[in-house]
This record gives C-alpha cells, sequence and structure tokens, in this order.
C-alpha cells in the first residue's frame, strides 16, 4: 500500500511561543483507518488541521500523494472534514445539506441528483431529503455531516470525535456504520477520539499522542498488548504501574520483591516502569503468594468484580470472576509473561 499522507517533522508553535506539536512524523497508507488517540490538550485536533490545510506548520513538511502541498488551500486538497460540532446549515434541508458543495461546484443538476441520492443511500437516510436538519435526532445530524463530506469524493476523510455527542448505543451502532463506509468506499480514515474502545475497535492504526509528541503507532493489538511506554499502557486500558527495576536479564524487583519476566536488555539495576493489568492478577492463597494485600474495595462489572487490593507498597486493581470480600487478605501472582517492563519516558 502507497502513502497518501505524510508528515514531515511537523512543528507547531502559536504567537505566545507554546510549542503544540513538537517533532510530528507519520505515513498514512491508502485505504487505511487512521486514529489519533490521546488526552484533551495533546495535539489531535491540531494534527487535522494540517493535513486539511487549515493551519500551516511553523515547520516541517506535508505530503499528499508523493507531493508538497505546504501551502495549499483547503478547498484544492482532495480531502474533506467531518468536524465535531457537525455544523450544518440550519435554514437548509438535509437534501440541500448534503447538496451544498456540489453546487458551489457548479455541478450539473442531474449529476446532483444522482450524486445526493447515492449518499443518501449510503448513510441510511433515504426519504428524509425534505426534513430539515433541526428536526433530525443527533445520530440523523452526524449522518447528513457525513454525506455531506463524502459527496465530492475525497480520497481522504478527516474526522474530528465525530461521535462524541452521541449516547453510548448509537455511538456503537455508528462506529460501525462509518466503518463500513470506509470499507466500502475503500477510502483513507483519519479519525480523532480520546476514546481507547472506539480506537481499538474501528482502527487499522492507532497512533497514541501525549502532549504534542506521538507515543506509538500501531495496529490495536500491538498498542494493546506491546505499549511501549508507560503512558500507553495506562491511556490504553487500566494498568497497574508500579517502579521497578531490573538486577538482571529477566528478573525484575518491585515492592521489595524479585519477579521472573520475559524482558532483557536493561543496563543492571535500571530503573523501570513495571506495568501489570488488572486481567492478569490471579488470587491464590495468602500463604503461597509474594505478593499479598487486603481487599479494599469490590464492584461488580458485569463480566468480573474490579477489586482494588491494598498491598501497603501498591494498591492493585485486580479484575476477577473470583469474588473476595472486602477485609479479606488474599495473595495475587502473574505470570512473567504478563509482566511488562517499560523503559522510563523521558519528561519534557
Ligand atoms: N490558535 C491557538 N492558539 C494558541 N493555542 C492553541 C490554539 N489552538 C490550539 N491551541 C492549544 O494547542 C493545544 C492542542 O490543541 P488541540 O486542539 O490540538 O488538542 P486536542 O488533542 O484536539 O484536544 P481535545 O481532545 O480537547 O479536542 C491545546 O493546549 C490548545 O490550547
Ligand atoms: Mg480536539
Amino acid at each position: 500500500m502507497e502513502n497518501i499522507v505524510s508528515l514531515k517533522n511537523i512543528v507547531v508553535e502559536f504567537e505566545d511561543g507554546d510549542r503544540i506539536l513538537k517533532d510530528i512524523s507519520l505515513d498514512i497508507k491508502d485505504k487505511e483507518f487512521v486514529t489519533f488517540l490521546g488526552p484533551s490538550g495533546c495535539g489531535k485536533t491540531t494534527t487535522l488541521r494540517i493535513i486539511g490545510g487549515f493551519l500551516e506548520p511553523t515547520s516541517g513538511d506535508v505530503f499528499f500523494d508523493g507531493k508538497r502541498i505546504n501551502g495549499m488551500p483547503p478547498h484544492k486538497r482532495n480531502v474533506n472534514t467531518v468536524f465535531q460540532r457537525y455544523a450544518l446549515f440550519p435554514h437548509l434541508n438535509v437534501y440541500e445539506n448534503i447538496a451544498f458543495g456540489l453546487r458551489v461546484q457548479k455541478v450539473p443538476e442531474k449529476e446532483i441528483v444522482r450524486r445526493v441520492g447515492e449518499m443518501l443511500e449510503l448513510v441510511n437516510l433515504m426519504g428524509y431529503e425534505k426534513r430539515s436538519v433541526n428536526r433530525l435526532s443527533g445520530g440523523q445530524q452526524q449522518r447528513v455531516a457525513i454525506a455531506r463530506a463524502l459527496v465530492n469524493r475525497p480520497k481522504v476523510l478527516l474526522l474530528d470525535e465525530p461521535l462524541g455527542a452521541l449516547d453510548l448505543k448509537l455511538r456503537k451502532e455508528m462506529q460501525t456504520e462509518l466503518r463500513k463506509i470506509q470499507q466500502a468506499l475503500e477510502l483513507t480514515f483519519v479519525y480523532v477520539t480520546h476514546d481507547q474502545e472506539e480506537a481499538l475497535t474501528m482502527s487499522d492504526t492507532i497512533v497514541v499522542m501525549n502532549n504534542g509528541n506521538i507515543q506509538q503507532i500501531g495496529s490495536p493489538t500491538d498498542i494493546y498488548n506491546e505499549p511501549e511506554n508507560a503512558f500507553v499502557a495506562d491511556f490504553i486500558g487500566e494498568s497497574n504501574i508500579i517502579n521497578g527495576c531490573m538486577p538482571e536479564d529477566c528478573v525484575v524487583e518491585f515492592t521489595g520483591r524479585r519477579f521472573e519476566c520475559v524482558d532483557k536488555g536493561f543496563s543492571p539495576n535500571e530503573t523501570v516502569d513495571v506495568v501489570i493489568r488488572p486481567e492478569d492478577i490471579k488470587i491464590i492463597p495468602a500463604d503461597q503468594a509474594k505478593l499479598t494485600g487486603i481487599v479494599e474495595s469490590v464492584v461488580f462489572k458485569g463480566v468480573h468484580y474490579e477489586m482494588i487490593v491494598d498491598g501497603v507498597d501498591h494498591k492493585w486493581m485486580i479484575h476477577s470472576t473470583k469474588f473476595e470480600p472486602v477485609g479479606a487478605m488474599i495473595g495475587m501472582a502473574v505470570d512473567p509473561y504478563d509482566i511488562h517492563i517499560m523503559k522510563k519516558v523521558e519528561e519534557e
């Protein structure tokens, strides 16, 4: 697959001197579903605006289909955007909202009828043509916004938290629909969310961002199973993150005890972040365990119990199908390959 969009060493500074994007380089492949994931303020929207042409980088280059496109205005880019606030035209009906971009381009009326019809079918809004957009549900408005962005047949669609305003059930439905549309039309989608579950279920590739930097780029399974640092591990799913050190290869020390692990290549006694997922901690009898603690809280989550266990040096979060009452002293065991060792992230 070829790269459709490439960012090379993108830096964005605003007038107050704040560096919002620090040095972003990234290749997006044709027909790929790529998601920017990260906490509020990390630079996701700014990165989209760079790709869309709404903002020029302070330094660095933007490529589209191998050509440098710095300075090219948004409407000349083969890219369209669905903004977080859909910004539909309130005085126009569904049909005219979708047709708007085609009218601006002076597309012949017959062609408009055909293309708007295609879009209505695609987003499942046949029969709603004459409806005022003010009398649509949030999900329906979102569909109009998507149809309006796709009717110009961009090669790349940028979507900035497009489902943020919808309730959970509708959101899940729209996630599936968006993925279907992307695959049916063979488009490249660049999607922004701060919801890790949404990112994991929809994407081919996830770009985890924090603080104007890319933390990791990978497939959902890579990001979940092999997070490269404690930030990614913490942001993707809940994790226990403990300070530790590596006395030797495949041995890690934390909470004053030594454990077998599978990681190597650290310098002797290098301090590390030890990451253990709540579902990887097994409850065993306390007298057989290196790790023990007292159950501090138990919440039933439908499939498992979520327990906080006070281990003196660390409060552990455990997901288990086994119930233990508050106040019980329990033992905890973790398999060596479920103990993830990570280099400390250098703070800037
Ligand atoms: N025009 C601007 N001038 C100065 N600072 C800005 C400007 N636009 C954005 N910022 C700052 O840049 C940082 C990144 O903003 P951005 O909108 O890219 O974040 P985000 O990751 O999209 O966050 P959210 O999830 O809240 O939408 C924020 O700290 C924001 O305050
Ligand atoms: Mg944003």
